[in-house]
């Protein structure tokens, strides 16, 4: 079946109305990735990585993620619950909690096309890209992530700090640029 983004985001809309959102978005999300082939023909191929709004209001974020090759985001924390879904690759995700003095890992999981994932509030994860292929995903939060304060953690130290979306733009340029030496 076709894939429509204006469907999508119009079942996520009822969605994030239901009494239990992040459950009711995951569906929708399990739904549209369900048919990997269908969302890698609506959105084409993955060229770089980006990180693109298809939605955002202060209920609710929906973003377009395409993570490139070989990428790894530092542990970080939303402040909203998230679904995660994936159509291409691989998105190995490690799982942290607080502690008193930093965080101390928790677990991993590996997601892969058809995998869908909810992640709570106190979520704190890092995401890692293991291959020389990009991947493609779609994210959700239950609010406006962009303006939501967040912390980031250092993943030696467990130091916290506020989550840098300056340091996140400048990272998926500089992986897009290796991407693109490699393939030329
Ligand atoms: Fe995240």
């Amino acid at each position: 079946m076709k894939f429509s983004v204006d469907s999508f985001l119009g079942d996520l809309h009822a969605a994030n109305a239901d009494a239990s959102p992040r459950h009711a978005v995951r569906e929708v999300v399990a739904r549209a990735v369900s048919e990997p082939e269908a969302l890698a023909q609506a959105f084409g191929p993955l060229t770089h990585g980006h990180s693109n709004v298809l939605f955002r209001s202060s209920g609710l974020l929906v973003l377009h993620i395409v993570w490139p090759p070989e990428i790894s985001v530092e542990p970080h924390e939303h402040n909203l619950w998230a679904v995660m879904g994936i159509y291409r690759g691989v998105e190995d995700n490690t799982f942290y909690r607080r502690t008193g003095s930093g965080i101390e890992r928790q677990g991993a999981v590996r997601l892969e096309p058809r995998d869908t994932r909810i992640l709570g509030e106190e979520a704190i994860h890092a995401v890692d890209v293991p291959t020389l292929a990009p991947t493609g995903a779609i994210h959700v939060y239950g609010g406006d992530l962009i303006t939501t304060a967040r912390s980031e953690f250092d993943p030696a130290s467990g130091a916290e700090r506020p989550f840098d979306w300056k340091k996140s733009e400048r990272q998926f340029a500089e992986m897009n640029a290796r991407w693109e030496a490699r393939a030329s």
